[in-house]
């Protein structure tokens, strides 16, 4: 049981990397790090986001991390916990700063309809088990301009300036209270929480489903983490490629 801090300890700060989660991957692949390691960069050159993307950030304005943990309570088959732990500390920090904040499946962080934040969990697996997982998060932070990324938001642009070092600490502090959760009163306390703030959820909206466009109804998701839409009179479960929100 992960009673006590891990998340943060070490820290190992970098004032410009590739990627945090690649710098942690290596760093998992080459030695055995401590549960709890984090990597912060204040600029990232080859930042990753989902699906293949790139995450890019303005230097030295936005929180770049990754958290190294070693989840040996959960199975590979439920690696969505991770995102909903993480989903759900983000949304904890914003919360606390009095952003509204949703989350919005998988794993982004809107307010009012545009993201503020984006989660990119990578697991390296041992035969049944997760070995390590890699949570990075971008969080946008001090940064005004994004250039044609019309949906794109900030803490400053929703709230006020904040310290950099003093939201990674928030962040990490609410990984820690999540993630002790998941620990302790496992899936469905999580789940349950994580529906709570979830974007749309039980509202009719349009979606890309497999090239077509379909209306449905977010209802939830289903044991692997797929979300679940209710559309043409029954619930269907999408994985994260198979469904766009529009
Ligand atoms: C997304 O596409 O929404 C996920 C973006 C994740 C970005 C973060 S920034 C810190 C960490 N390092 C990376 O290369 N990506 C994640």
């Amino acid at each position: 049981m992960h009673k006590r801090k891990i998340i943060g300890i070490p820290t190992i700060e970098l004032d410009t990397v590739d990627s945090t989660n690649d710098y942690a991957i290596s760093l998992v692949s080459n030695s055995n790090p401590n549960a709890g390691t984090v990597i912060y960069a204040h600029h990232q050159s080859a930042g990753r986001g989902q699906i293949g993307s790139k995450w890019q950030s303005k230097a030295g304005e936005n929180l770049l991390m990754s958290v190294i943990l070693k989840p040996d309570f959960i199975l590979p088959t439920q690696q969505f916990a991770l995102n909903m732990v993480a989903s759900l500390a983000i949304k904890d920090v914003l919360v606390a700063l009095e952003i509204p904040a949703q989350i919005k499946w998988p794993n982004d962080i809107y307010v009012h309809d545009k993201k503020i934040c984006g989660i990119l969990i990578q697991c390296i697996l041992a035969g049944k088990s997760i070995k390590y997982a890699v949570v990075g998060i971008g969080l946008n932070v001090n940064q005004v301009e994004f250039g044609d990324l019309a949906k794109a938001t900030s803490i400053i642009i929703e709230s006020k300036s904040q310290h950099l070092a003093q939201i990674k600490s928030l962040v990490c502090a609410a990984l820690q209270k999540r993630y002790t959760e998941l620990e302790t009163e496992g899936w469905p306390h999580i789940e349950s929480l994580y529906l709570q703030d979830m974007y749309r959820m039980h509202s009719t909206y349009d979606y890309r489903i497999k090239g077509q466009t379909v209306q449905g109804i977010i209802r939830g998701i289903d044991a692997s983490g797929a979300l679940q839409i209710e559309h043409d009179g029954q619930v269907h479960s999408y994985a994260m490629k198979e469904v766009a929100y529009i």
